[in-house]
């Protein structure tokens, strides 16, 4: 793996003349933050050696380097999902090129089914921890140069970025909630009782991403954000069926909301 990494690494210096500080996964919701970011060079994920390759057709993503915020900013423009049938250690190997690249911080976002009843359709929520039910990125053979082999995962979400995250939402009164996101793989949504379960050990929303890469990024050190856009709800009484056209149309109407908080908190790094 660590091999693997130095060579796409190199590939892409050799490429472009690059130093990204910045990572961010354009999970759902931040679809819109590539319009503020000023493109300097972008790289199809096909033509980067060791990507995943997509197995969707009309799937496809790309690494996006530029400023926003006046800081140098990756963003990767799709994401990988295990449920897509990748290798969990693939799905995080993007992460720990953006490592490599010399990125200091992580900012991720996604969807998810609230399971907290004081939640509503279309809420955000920062999440201040997790609970992964994902086959953990870290299983198999381990690289100390990548960090521990049992990383601490005490903070596993950046307590100064959550700290300033919440006084950019007070100052432009976007009603946020916060709480902890519990991973599944997917691809199927919840049944009535999993959503009461993944309540009652400890979850305000449930979703399909976002912690792989976030414990990858957290063995090597990197300071991590996420928010989730809560686009259905998994409450006794308020639930109805799901489905992923849904999600997206909830999504797109935070977006405005979430990529505000994003390039605020990026001046502010
Ligand atoms: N469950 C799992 N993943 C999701 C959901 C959900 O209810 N909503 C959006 N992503």
């Amino acid at each position: 793996m660590l091999e693997k990494t130095r060579q796409t690494v190199s590939f892409i210096q050799e490429k472009f003349n690059i130093t990204p500080e910045v990572g961010i996964i354009l999970g759902t919701g931040l679809g819109g933050l590539v319009n503020e970011i000023e493109i300097q060079h972008t790289i199809d994920y096909e033509e980067i050696p060791n990507f995943p390759v997509s197995t969707v057709e009309g799937h496809h993503g790309r690494l996006i380097f530029g400023k926003l915020g006046g800081k140098n900013i990756i963003a990767m423009q799709g994401r990988f999902h295990f449920y897509e049938g990748y290798p969990i250690s693939e799905v995080t190997f993007p992460v720990r090129v953006m490592k490599y690249l010399g990125v200091k911080t992580l900012l991720v976002s996604n969807a998810s089914g609230g399971v907290n009843p004081d939640f509503e359709i279309g809420d955000l929520m920062i999440i201040d921890d997790h609970i992964n039910l994902i086959p953990n990125p870290l299983i198999g053979v381990h690289n100390n140069d990548f960090g521990a082999r049992f990383p601490d995962m005490s903070e596993p979400y950046d307590k100064i970025l959550i700290a300033r995250a919440q006084d950019i939402v007070k100052k432009h009164h976007i009603k946020t909630q916060i709480g902890c996101y519990v991973a599944t793989t997917g691809p199927t949504f919840e049944t009535p009782k999993e959503y009461q379960y993944f309540r009652i050990i400890g979850g305000d929303t449930v979703g399909m991403s976002t912690t792989p890469e976030i414990i990858v990024a957290r063995q090597m050190g990197i300071p991590c954000f996420a928010i989730s856009i809560i686009t259905d709800l998994g409450v006794p009484g308020k639930i109805v069926e799901v489905t992923h056209e849904e999600v997206q149309k909830v999504a797109a109407k935070a977006e405005t909301k979430m990529t505000l908080i994003m390039r605020e908190l990026i001046s502010q790094l």
